[in-house]
């Protein structure tokens, strides 16, 4: 591709990932049209590229002071940056506030690996039992040449070590016999322990991930009622449900708020609440998360968890919650809203204990980035007493 289409596709990356808010690789899809080859090794080299610029946006900002246009971005991070005399937030290439926030939990070391290890991306493929066995797919990344490791604590997950192939293209992600999925993400599940016969409530499902695994644990036998309020999410879910061979007898999908009273009190044996967050611990899948990011936001999400949270408790004996969120404020401040009246328990045994701004914080469970090679999330299980 020539300089002058690249610097294009570039600056037409960041426009989309900064003015319309959407996620990297929404933005290289945008900005790709009518400029990219549909050829799919160039493509993927530009993909790389453009995720690459999108991550170290707030580096090449702060070395070139002044807001440029985008094209004068793209170039000068073509060209290199240099480093050397910036802050270290700009270093790692996030923004003062939530560098300050993370080292403060975590102390300078330990931050500033968590940082630097959601500027990498890990991939996780979940078996889907529902479709296949572990040992099919493996032969299948076998044939395909790509290296992996079976994990130790969730052995349908599997960690991606190297592969020629775009993850999305390999045959058994293609099939639904594997799918892209955090292995945080399945801890969440795994939490909430979903059994055959099991009534369960999933507060906010799409795309249903997670719902899919919940049925996959209970062997589609769980009666499961999936509940979103976002009607293109909703529909998205619709269909991944099915390509992912989830019961759709077994199965209710609502499109509704949940923090309304839709559903009798107590009507479930079980509820993950899996809340909309500030994303705060998915960095690495999406680096357009940090250049968004604000406190603002943080605040608006931790109101809308405290709610949906209070609604959760009523309706099921047992509630799992959980957030793809780095913030105390999505996560240990959420659950003091509701610690007296409940009780707290730790059903995954590799999991790190929340952080001690609270005095129950080894009751609460958190998976980090640079010791767990996931995304960054918040889990709590919570019985009603
Ligand atoms: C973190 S995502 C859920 C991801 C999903 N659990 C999965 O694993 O695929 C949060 C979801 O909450 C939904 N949501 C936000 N507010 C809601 C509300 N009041 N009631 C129901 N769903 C809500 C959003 O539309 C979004 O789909």
């Amino acid at each position: 591709m020539r300089e002058e289409n690249l610097v294009k596709v570039l600056a037409s990356t960041l426009y989309e990932v900064i003015n319309h808010r959407v996620s990297v690789d929404v933005a290289f899809k945008r900005a790709c049209k009518g400029r990219c080859a549909s050829n799919t090794s160039e493509r993927e080299e530009l993909y790389h590229l453009a995720r690459n610029l999108v991550s170290d946006y707030i580096r090449v900002t702060c070395s070139l002071g002044k807001e440029k246009p985008y094209g004068k971005i793209a170039r000068a991070w073509l060209n290199g940056v240099d480093d050397d005399d910036l802050p270290p937030w700009c270093r790692l290439s996030y923004k003062e506030w939530f560098y300050r926030r993370i080292v403060g939990l975590l102390g300078k070391k330990e931050g500033e690996a968590l940082l630097k290890a959601m500027n990498e991306r890990v991939w996780w493929l979940r078996v889907n039992l529902l479709r296949s066995s572990v040992e099919g797919v493996l032969r299948d990344l076998d044939s395909e040449g790509v290296t992996y490791e079976v994990d130790r604590e969730i052995p349908y997950m599997i960690k991606v070590i190297e592969s020629r192939k775009p993850v999305r293209l390999l045959k058994p992600v293609k099939e639904f016999r594997a799918v892209p999925q955090d292995k945080a993400s399945a801890a969440v599940v795994e939490a909430l322990r979903p059994q055959p016969g099991d009534v369960i409530l999933d507060m906010s499902f799409a795309p249903g991930m997670k719902t899919s695994l919940i049925q996959m644990l209970a062997e589609n036998e769980a009666k499961v009622v999936a509940v979103d309020i976002s009607y293109r999410r909703v529909l998205t879910g619709v269909d991944l449900l099915r390509k992912l061979g989830v019961d759709p007898s077994r199965t209710l999908v609502v499109n509704a708020d949940s923090t309304q009273k839709i559903f009798r009190d107590e009507g479930f044996d079980k509820v993950l609440l899996d809340a909309p967050c500030s994303n705060s611990g998915a960095v690495s899948k999406d680096p357009g998360i940090k250049v968004n990011l604000t406190e603002g936001k943080v605040r608006h999400y931790a109101a809308i968890q405290k709610e949906l949270l209070i609604r959760a408790i009523e309706l099921g004996e047992e509630v799992v919650f959980s957030t793809c969120s780095l913030m105390p404020d999505e996560g240990e401040l959420v659950i003091s809203e509701i610690y007296d009246y409940v009780r707290l328990q730790r059903p995954i045994k590799w999991a790190h204990s929340g952080y001690d701004v609270v005095s129950f914080y080894t009751e609460v469970m958190r998976f980090f980035p640079h010791k767990d090679q996931t995304d960054g999330f918040f889990l709590a299980k919570i019985i009603r007493e």
